[in-house]
């Protein structure tokens, strides 16, 4: 494991986010303390605007906050931006509400990048990996599909495979089955329950699902741009 002395994998303190391009600031969050211990599953949820995808990026180093700091296993994200990418690459997965999958690469190659990016491992060890996750999540037999040629379900469980390949300590997944129909939808949070249970990757997901969300160890919704436990 990446992250051995069982330290908090994430820690977010004082964070805020003021947007400041238009004639008004938007506050969209106004001090955000989470800290997230390994293995734990955190649902986020939270009314369309509330600023779930801007904390989610924040919390993956993709924006600068305001004010405020992430400490990423140990590392504060803002203090080592030349090796963000690096750092973001070994300790972090992220699953996108629309999966951002690379159109030109097959399914199995698109689950491998993050692993041949690391530089680590041959590319024969690294398709062997990216085919094992592909199993995991049901698909071995579209391994050589582009994301054209997969069902929309399909593709996000692609994009699950690639964010869990590299054993992060840490996904962050942002409505990963938010343009799914509700029957896949229920699938995938099946599966990432399950993937959860049998990892000791940590998890962050923002979902509208509350039945979901109350199946995770903990869940914060997102009002006024704090967050909040739900009751
Ligand atoms: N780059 C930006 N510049 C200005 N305002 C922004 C920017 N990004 C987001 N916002 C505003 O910040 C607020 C929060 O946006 P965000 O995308 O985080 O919401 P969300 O909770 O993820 O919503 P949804 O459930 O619809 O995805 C919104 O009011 C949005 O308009
Ligand atoms: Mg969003």
């Amino acid at each position: 494991m990446n992250n051995p002395e069982n330290r908090a994998v994430l820690e977010c303190r004082s964070l805020t986010k003021v947007f400041a391009e238009g004639p008004e600031k938007l506050e969209v969050l106004r001090g955000i303390d989470l800290l997230v211990s390994p293995s734990e599953r955190v649902a986020i949820v939270g009314t369309s605007g509330s600023g779930k995808t801007t904390l989610l990026q924040l919390l993956a180093g993709l924006d600068h906050p305001s004010s405020g700091e992430v400490i990423l296993c140990g590392h504060q994200l803002m203090k080592v931006s030349e090796q963000q990418g690096e750092l973001r690459n070994r300790h972090l997965g992220f699953v996108y509400q629309f999966h951002h999958l690379l159109p030109e690469f097959t399914a199995l190659e698109n689950v491998a990048m993050p692993l041949l990016l690391r530089k680590e491992v041959s590319v024969g060890q690294a398709s062997m990996r990216a085919e094992e996750m592909l199993g995991i999540v049901g698909l071995s037999k579209r391994a050589s599909h582009k994301p054209a040629e997969l069902s929309g379900g399909e593709r996000q469980r692609v994009a699950i495979a690639r964010a869990l390949v590299g054993s992060p300590d840490l996904v962050l997944m942002d409505e990963p089955t938010g343009n799914l129909d509700p029957h896949t939808a229920s699938k995938i949070h099946e599966l990432m329950k399950s993937l959860s249970e049998q990892l000791t990757t940590s998890f962050i997901v923002v979902t509208h699902d509350m039945v979901f969300a109350r199946q995770m160890d903990r869940a914060l919704r997102l009002e006024d741009g704090h967050l909040v436990p739900v009751v």
